[in-house]
């Protein structure tokens, strides 16, 4: 598998309690270099759009206020295979059913508030950095 970059958000609810570099940590860990980065609050607007393909959703609505509580983390994550990785470092979407030693078993407070997020797919990976990150932000 060849190098790829990903996207990631560390949520709010691990933003408000100071999680960011430990969760660093556990993206480097496993072999993820933190390529770009930046602290931002997104507008609902912003959230909406992002998030438009659960807009059928009934937790559509608390999942975009949700994330425009707090400021969020936005990153590019770059490694080998580096959606996957990022994937299993973070673990199942519900903390309830993640494997030991992943992020959301270790810090996520619920389904909602789970801490981080990730591409699930090249397309999206490269959707969702140009969403937030410029070409001028990106280095090589
Ligand atoms: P994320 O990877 O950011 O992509 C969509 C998000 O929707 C997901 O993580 C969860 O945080 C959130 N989500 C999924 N299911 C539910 C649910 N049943 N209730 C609230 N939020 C949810």
């Amino acid at each position: 598998m060849a190098i790829q970059r990903t996207f990631s958000i560390i949520k709010p609810d691990a933003t408000k309690r100071n999680l960011t570099g430990a969760i660093v940590a556990k993206f480097e860990a496993a072999g993820l270099r933190v390529v770009a980065s930046k602290r931002i609050q997104m507008t609902l607007a912003q959230a909406e759009t992002f998030y438009g393909v659960h807009s059928e959703r009934p937790f559509f609505g608390e999942l975009c206020e949700f994330m425009i509580s707090e400021p969020i983390v936005v990153q590019v994550l770059e490694g080998e295979d580096a959606i996957a990785k990022n994937r299993e470092v973070m673990g199942a979407t519900n903390p309830a059913d993640a494997a030991e030693g992943t992020i959301r078993k270790d810090f996520a407070l619920s389904i909602g508030e789970n801490s981080v997020h990730g591409s699930d797919a090249p397309e999206t990976a490269a959707e969702e950095i140009a969403f937030f990150f410029s070409g001028l932000e990106l280095v090589g």
